[in-house]
């Protein structure tokens, strides 16, 4: 496995891998890397790409200094799990050219409107800005590529995909099913954070989910099955809503077709995301 650091070896890999006739498969991640990363690993592999990884734990995305502080940093763990599933390339960009002003405001950012500001963008003004700027320097240096995410960030991706096609950047997105542990539980760094009973607790949210995706004919019965079933756990509710899958607008009762469930719940203060497809049969 290749590892570099700076931006000019990270390009330079790049282009001779299309030099080659080869395709780039960008692996996007902040690091504390586990199953559901190696899934996209995994998936980019089984394409027949050379599979670039990136660590970058990007601070612009972080709506609160003290989560930055506390994301785990695991560098050494985190390359023996890059070599492990098949990894060509990892890339560590330092701070210092990825975002050369920090901590002073970074001029030069990606500012969005509409699909960021609901669910997520609401309780965390800021981060999607952050995030559709880093992606864009990501795609930027790595240049044409296939870029895969994980579907558990669903509006990330929806973000992401408004980003490449505004600025029509050279990429298709592939997106990956949720990983989920044994207790049913999207795979998250933050999992990490919950105590035995709290993780059993957060069953709730992908039963929740799950609940949301019985047949039925409007959406308000939907939301009102998963926050029944959040409220009995104890949960804290974020958001827990019925959207449309592109735009992220909440459906209305008077809609049919395929939605998406999605659920931010915060178990003894661990914020937690899950989401699923959903189909609202249309009214006889
Ligand atoms: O999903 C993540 O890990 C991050 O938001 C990403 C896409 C790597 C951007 O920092």
């Amino acid at each position: 496995m290749e590892l570099f650091s700076s931006i000019a070896d990270w390009r330079n890999y790049a282009s001779e891998v299309r030099a080659s006739g080869r395709r780039v498969g960008l692996v996007p991640t902040m690091g504390a890397l586990h199953e559901g990363h190696a899934s996209l690993f995994e998936k980019a592999k089984s394409n027949g790409d050379v599979v670039l990884a990136t660590i970058f734990l990007n601070p612009i995305q972080f709506s609160v200094k003290s989560d930055y502080e506390a994301y785990p940093r695991v560098a050494e763990a985190d390359r023996a799990v890059a070599l492990a599933n098949g990894v060509d390339c990892l890339v560590e960009p330092t701070l210092e050219e990825m975002w050369p002003d920090y901590p002073e405001a970074t001029p030069t950012k990606v500012t969005m409107k509409g699909v960021s500001d609901t669910l997520e963008g609401e309780g965390r003004p800021g981060h999607f800005n952050g995030v559709a700027s880093v992606v864009a320097k990501l795609l930027t240096v790595t240049g044409p590529c296939r870029a895969y995410f994980g579907e558990k960030d669903f509006q990330q991706i929806a973000v992401i995909r408004q980003m490449v096609r505004d600025l029509a950047f050279d990429v298709e997105i592939v997106t990956c099913a949720i990983k989920r542990d044994a207790e049913g539980l999207a795979l998250s760094s933050r999992n990490a954070r919950l105590s035995p009973e709290d993780h059993t607790r957060a069953k709730c949210i992908s039963q929740a989910i799950a609940a949301a995706q019985a047949e039925v004919e409007c959406a308000s019965e939907l939301r009102h099955r998963m926050r029944t079933i959040l409220r009995a756990a104890g949960a804290e509710i974020v958001y827990a809503e019925i959207v449309d899958n592109v735009t992220l607008r909440p459906a209305d009762d008077s809609q049919a077709g395929d939605f998406r469930a999605i659920i931010t719940a915060k178990i003894d203060g661990v914020r937690l995301l899950d989401n699923g497809p959903v189909t609202i049969k249309a009214k006889n």
